[in-house]
């Protein structure tokens, strides 16, 4: 899976040099990993806090070569090989998938995912995959309002861990993974992802159609969409993780 690694000590966001090798045709499994990133980002243009080797910071590139509307795809299938990887590496905390893309333990966010795709003619060109795990950051590390949302594999084991662990971990569940979406498609990541998520089965205040709604997660459109049943019985697509709204 992994074709080249390239380390460095800090860059503005790996997702950005990840993008340049990709423009210059570097290949599928081209790996950008960061000891701190100076300017990292999470959706909607978000910051993200990663300071200098506490955590793992790193895109990879991917070259599926499909319609642009399975990148949503993309995203679930790297979140389940994430929560894979993180369970067998920090045993026996219970992390699981925030509809889509991020990764909790007790409701406090250790790691999100950030896909970013280039396509012509509706076809993806390329994927960059950008994840990010606070493995080893401790209190001080984070901002003071974002401890009662974020904290860190170390705050919760109460132990640092091996960063390079984690990382061959995580590569080991994703090629896994990708084999059998190329195989078989999404299906079978599908009911992975459902085993794992916390956002489902449960009455969830959601942004629906302009208005605040409780309507309950029951499961994934094909495409990648939350699907919720509303009291009516009526099932609703969600494409966005704005539309959950804080408990
Ligand atoms: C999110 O939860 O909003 C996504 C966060 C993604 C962060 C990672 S860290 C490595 C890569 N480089 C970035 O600038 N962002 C992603």
């Amino acid at each position: 899976m992994i074709s080249g690694i390239r380390l460095f000590d800090e860059v503005d966001s790996t997702q950005n040099i990840a993008h340049r090798l990709a423009e210059d045709g570097a290949p599928e499994g081209t790996l950008v990993i960061a000891e701190q990133q100076t300017n990292g980002r999470g959706r909607m243009g978000r910051k993200w806090v990663s300071p200098a080797g506490k955590g793992i910071w790193m895109s990879f590139v991917l070259r599926p070569g499909m319609p642009i509307h399975f990148a949503p795809q993309l995203t679930l299938l790297t979140a389940v090989a994430l929560c894979r990887a993180l369970r067998a590496a920090a045993q026996p905390l219970d992390i699981g998938i925030k509809w889509p893309n991020d990764l909790l333990i007790g409701g406090k966010k250790i790691s999100g995912i950030l896909l970013e795709s280039t396509a012509e003619e509706e076809r993806l060109r390329y994927v960059i995959a950008g994840v990010g795990i606070s493995v080893n950051l401790t209190a001080d590390d984070y901002p003071p309002e974002l401890l009662d949302i974020a904290t860190s594999l170390r705050i919760q084991l109460g132990k640092p861990l091996d960063r390079s662990e984690i990382i061959a971990g995580f590569f080991a569940q994703f090629q896994q993974l990708y084999a059998i979406y190329q195989r078989e498609g999404f299906s079978p990541i599908q009911m992975l992802w459902e085993a794992l998520s916390v956002t489902l089965h449960k009455p969830t205040r959601l942004f629906i159609d302009g208005a605040e709604t409780i309507a309950t997660p029951i499961g994934l459109s094909e495409q990648g969409a939350l699907l919720a049943r509303k009291d009516d019985g009526t099932v609703v697509p969600l494409f966005s993780a704005e539309q959950l709204l804080p408990a």
